[in-house]
């Protein structure tokens, strides 16, 4: 032991007796500031000191306490969130229905026995099966996305007893070793090599390449157990795939007897206008992966189902797959809690109406701004906005974050610049981040030399963005 027992037991009662604070004194604020900073350089891992800098002037910025839309740092300075912790706060930041179920459950039991039933994992996987589309069934409880994309190329794999996967480029399921063979990203894949095998890649989008694979694939004896999809790729740069695609790859995979996996970790819960982002389309996955918003943005959650056909071969040994927390009492009652704020308070109409209405204005600024935003696209609340390079996106991320915006890049593409808000975003918070965004890049256009025109500069963006 590296410091003595009461040495270890007086800096856990330090940070116990902060946690349970609701004010913080000055020399607290600097204390838990500085110690962050050093923290993570000798502890945890100092890239993220660098990494973090690029969006902030600061980066001893530290993030200490939500509710809403909203968060605030530890000095109190509130930001709009924009970016939604990637997909997992759909519902916003510690929704007050969601807090109370979990609280409920957690003051009666926390972690299950393991040995006997457990109602929740029950209930929730009965919801589950009524909240999602066609035949799908049966659930299996997770704690992260990667071990819903886990189970799915497992269970594939048992139940057609075929070896090969189908995944496209820049589509993101995860970095476990699984996963990763279908994430498709050299910079994260490369290091890790050899992956699981028989994964191939083909354009998202490019029907005619993914027939061409499954069609080489038959011809030499290399069956393929599943083709593995996002509905519209996140991580890749917010990617909508072409009208009539999705449909033609069920139907591809229906005729070379493969099935279709649906990843809807980041889609799924409301995000792009639909619970489910297949119902743009009319899809149905033979496995669906969900994971991010389902835990209610209070617990990890992820899950990943399948009709009762496919799931026979888990049955004679149910533990052919498990998970030691997966579907535990508190994510399991967060996760129920979820599904009820998102039907009750409509939040995949919320998503529709107020994306519909996002992106219509984004694409204004598209036009007022050629030379900075490129292209905006997206569906919901899951829109992109691309640029022509890293340098300016990044320019727009920090201009953003300088005003209390928080944005962020896809992990994949660093171009684009994804708006992931919680869905039931006021029009206030929303008209603010346009009259935001609306200066920022003014000052990213000007910053490059190219002076907005008088009329640019009076038009008050207050007004201009009120609905
Ligand atoms: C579509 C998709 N699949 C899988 C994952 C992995 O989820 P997790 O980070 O919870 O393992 C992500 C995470 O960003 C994702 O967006």
């Amino acid at each position: 032991m590296k410091k003595s027992t009461e040495e270890v037991l007086e800096d856990t009662r330090i940070v116990l007796d902060i946690i349970q604070k609701t004010e913080l004194t000055e020399k607290e604020k600097i204390w838990i500031s500085e110690t962050a900073v050093s923290n993570f350089n000798d502890y945890v891992n100092p890239g993220f000191l660098k990494y973090r800098k690029s969006v902030s002037n600061d980066y001893t910025a530290i993030e200490w306490s939500d509710s809403t839309c909203r968060f605030r740092d530890i000095h109190g300075r509130e930001y709009i969130d924009c970016l939604g912790g990637y997909g997992t706060l759909n519902m916003g930041h510690r929704h007050p229905k969601i807090v109370a179920a979990v609280k409920a459950q957690l003051d009666r039991q926390a972690i299950h026995s393991q040995e006997l039933l457990d109602p929740l994992r029950g209930l929730l996987s009965k919801l589950l099966a009524d909240i999602t589309p066609g035949d799908l069934q049966y659930s299996f409880l997770t704690s992260s996305g990667t071990e819903a994309v886990e189970g799915a190329l497992k269970l594939s794999r048992l139940h057609t007893g075929r070896l090969n996967y189908i995944a496209a480029v820049d589509g993101f399921h995860g970095k476990s070793m699984g996963s990763l063979g279908a994430t498709a990203n050299a910079d994260f894949r490369k290091a890790f090599l050899p992956l699981v095998p028989a994964f191939h890649h083909v354009p998202f989008g490019d029907l005619y390449s993914l027939e061409k694979m499954l069609w080489s694939l038959d011809k030499v004896g290399e069956d393929v157990a599943a083709v593995l999809l996002e509905p519209i790729q996140g991580e890749g740069g917010v990617i909508l795939p072409p009208d009539g695609y999705l449909q033609e790859v069920r139907a591809l995979c229906n005729h070379y007897g493969c099935l279709l996996i649906l990843d809807e970790i980041q889609t799924g819960m409301g995000r792009t206008g639909k619970l489910w982002a297949s119902e743009h389309w009319g899809v149905i996955p033979d496995i669906l992966c969900i994971g991010k918003s389902f835990g209610g943005g209070i617990m990890p959650a992820g899950a990943f189902m399948s009709n009762a056909k496919i799931w026979q071969k888990m049955i004679p040994n149910p533990f052919l797959h498990s998970s030691t927390f997966g579907g535990n009492p508190l994510a399991c009652a967060a996760a129920i809690a979820a599904i009820h704020v998102t039907l009750s308070e409509n939040l995949p109409e919320k998503a529709a109406s107020t994306g519909a209405h996002f992106l219509k204005r984004l694409q204004q600024l598209s036009c007022e701004f050629p030379d900075i935003l490129s292209e905006v696209r997206g569906k919901g609340l899951m829109i992109g906005m691309e640029f022509p390079d890293d340098d300016i996106g990044f320019e727009v991320a920090k201009g953003l974050y300088d005003r209390g915006v928080l944005v962020a890049g896809t992990m994949l593409n660093a171009r684009v610049i994804r708006i992931e808000p919680p869905l039931a975003m006021p029009h206030d918070d929303l008209n603010r981040v346009l009259e935001i965004l609306h200066e920022t890049l003014l000052e990213v256009q000007e910053g490059r030399g190219k002076p907005a025109s008088p009329s640019k500069r009076r038009a008050s963006a207050r007004n201009k963005y009120k609905q």
